[in-house]
């Protein structure tokens, strides 16, 4: 048994070593951990009892959890999800589609509020962090002055995919033989009452920690209020556009009541931004990198009603980088949001740069400030 217990001892240091980032390689290599879907819709459909969006086209369903005909994902892997959909409006009616989470949580929406005989498109995406059983689906406005458009050239799109399993579930379903291996575990177990949960969840919550340490980094928030530009007199301040709901924020490097992503982790991330229109206002925002070096952006000076914009690009970041959104501070701009969410902004770690060393090391205080907004 002592060779056994040293060949433990050296794998464990070696898992050590190797850092979060080749862990959650692993884990993505692992076909029980894969989860994406995307699906269209070849018809339109008018507001009524029936608000469910169902589809008809599957290009992608790996895994299986998403149910075409009944129009619903189901989550078997626990984790945090990216979701995008983009519905087409019907001439002469208004947009109104909802990503929804179970029965009734409103996650994000497409709006267009526009009786024009024009078709167009809108799209949204978020992501969220989904437990065993949540489902996910798409909800048209029940009203018939509302409607979706589509035909067969697929207006009407939707998708989804697990970006970071839940790493702390995986250990527990998967991986419960692996302490047995532990000596000093065995007794810890023997000591402890069977089913005692206040030491269960202490035990829980340390591999949960360990787990958090790692090369891991997304973040989703929504924003339930418009913003309205004004002059301002002496130097206009470009402050970020704040944010009051967190989707997710694995690794905690956005912060939400400020609206700033800080890198942490170096490497290339996506981000995507969506943002409602305010009728008779300009709607001017930017992605911006450090202090006020623009990436991207989405713009409408039409003279339309409530509509979204939307926006995705990937950046190469290093540690204490920051992006945030920057919502044009003058008379006549402002963008458009409410409850239901038309703003949102989410970023994710692709892929972490190979050079660099274990996120924790990394030097991010002495540009940090400089780089702020
Ligand atoms: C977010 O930023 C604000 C303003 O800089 C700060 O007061 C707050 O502590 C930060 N929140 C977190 C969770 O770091």
């Amino acid at each position: 048994t002592m060779l056994l217990h040293s060949s433990v001892l050296i794998g464990l240091l070696c898992l050590g070593q190797a850092g979060g980032a080749w862990g959650l390689a692993r884990l993505l290599d692992n076909a029980e951990l894969r989860s994406a879907f995307s699906v269209s819709r070849t018809n339109s459909m008018e507001g009524g009892p029936k608000m469910t969006v169902t589809f008809d086209t599957v290009y992608v369903n790996i895994g299986g959890d998403f149910d075409a005909k009944a129009g619903l994902f189901r989550c078997r892997i626990p984790g945090a999800y990216y979701f995008s959909f983009t519905v087409g409006k019907f001439p002469h009616k208004d947009l109104s589609v909802m990503l929804m989470k179970n029965r009734n949580e409103v996650q994000a929406i497409v709006y267009e509020e526009n009786a024009g005989e024009e078709r167009k498109v809108q799209s949204q995406s978020v992501m969220l962090q989904l437990e065993f059983g949540d489902t996910v689906w798409l909800r048209l406005h029940g009203d018939p002055r509302y409607a979706l458009y589509s035909n067969t050239g697929h207006y009407t799109t939707f998708n989804g995919y697990l970006i970071y399993p839940d790493t702390y579930s995986y250990q527990t379903h998967h991986h419960q033989h692996q302490p047995a291996y532990n000596p000093q575990q065995d007794t810890e177990d023997a000591k402890s009452r069977p089913g005692d949960p206040e030491k269960e969840e202490k035990e829980d919550s340390q591999e949960y920690d360990d787990e958090e340490d790692d090369g891991r980094s997304a973040f989703s928030a929504g924003r339930t209020q418009s913003i309205l530009g004004i002059d301002q007199v002496g130097v206009p301040q470009h402050r970020p556009i704040s944010f009051d709901t967190a989707f997710v924020n694995i690794g905690e490097d956005f912060n939400v009541t400020e609206g700033v992503f800080t890198c942490r982790v170096p490497g290339a991330y996506y981000f995507s931004f969506n943002v409602g229109k305010l009728p008779m206002k300009t709607l001017s925002v930017k992605l911006m990198k450090n202090r006020l070096e623009v990436q991207a952006m989405i713009y409408d000076d039409s003279q339309g009603e409530k509509a979204l914009q939307s926006q995705s690009l990937m950046l190469a970041l290093k540690s204490g980088d920051v992006v945030w959104l920057y919502s044009h501070q003058r008379d006549g701009f402002g963008a458009y949001s409410n409850h239901a969410k038309y703003i949102t902004f989410t970023g994710f770690l692709v892929y972490p740069d190979i050079s660099s060393s274990s996120p924790t090391t990394a030097t991010t205080s002495q540009s940090e400030a400089a780089k702020r907004p």
